[in-house]
């Protein structure tokens, strides 16, 4: 089959690249686009570290073709911080020390924020059901669980008005 131009809203801009049918999202990415974030562990679906936000939601890149996702809005951790200003969850990560090698790290940010996006109250079993797709072979979880938790406590408590936050 031959290449295809492919437009992708990638963190926030209009992008296009020429693709083959066997280019994956996770390749586009890194390759095309030179956002070394996401990152290729297993290449098989396995172990989440390629994780990017596909129109809002958590997905493993090394799977999807970049052409079958023509037109789609593409996250990636690049995306997330507002220039020196981590993003809640990136800050958190630092602050409860949730990351040591730091390989999974992108993609369990990236599967967090989804789940904080759509649940800003989440549980402690929401927070691990959103991350088990995500391997980490270093932290043994806690640490990153807690982080998670953490930056929704913040992101709620940002939402409150002053003069309620002060009550
Ligand atoms: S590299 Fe994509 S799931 Fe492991
Ligand atoms: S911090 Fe090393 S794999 Fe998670």
């Amino acid at each position: 089959m031959p290449s295809t131009i492919v437009t992708l809203k990638l963190n926030g801009a209009e992008r296009e690249l020429i693709a083959r049918p066997s280019t994956t999202l996770l390749t586009a990415l890194r390759e095309t686009f030179g956002l070394m974030g996401a990152k290729r562990g297993c290449a098989q679906g396995g172990c989440g570290s390629c994780t990017v936000l596909l129109d809002g939601r958590p997905v493993v890149s090394c799977l999807i073709p970049v052409v079958t996702v023509d037109g789609s809005a593409v996250e990636t951790i690049e995306g997330l911080a507002d220039g020196d200003r981590l993003s809640d969850v990136q800050q958190a990560f630092v602050d409860l020390f949730a990351t040591q090698c730091g390989f999974c790290t992108p993609g369990m940010i990236m599967s967090a924020t989804a789940l904080l996006n759509r649940k800003p109250d989440p549980t402690r079993q929401e927070v691990t059901e959103a991350i088990c797709g995500n391997v980490c072979r270093c932290t043994g979880y806690e640490p990153i669980i807690s982080a998670v938790l953490t930056a929704a406590e913040r992101r709620r408590g940002a939402r409150l008005e002053p003069a309620e936050a002060e009550v």
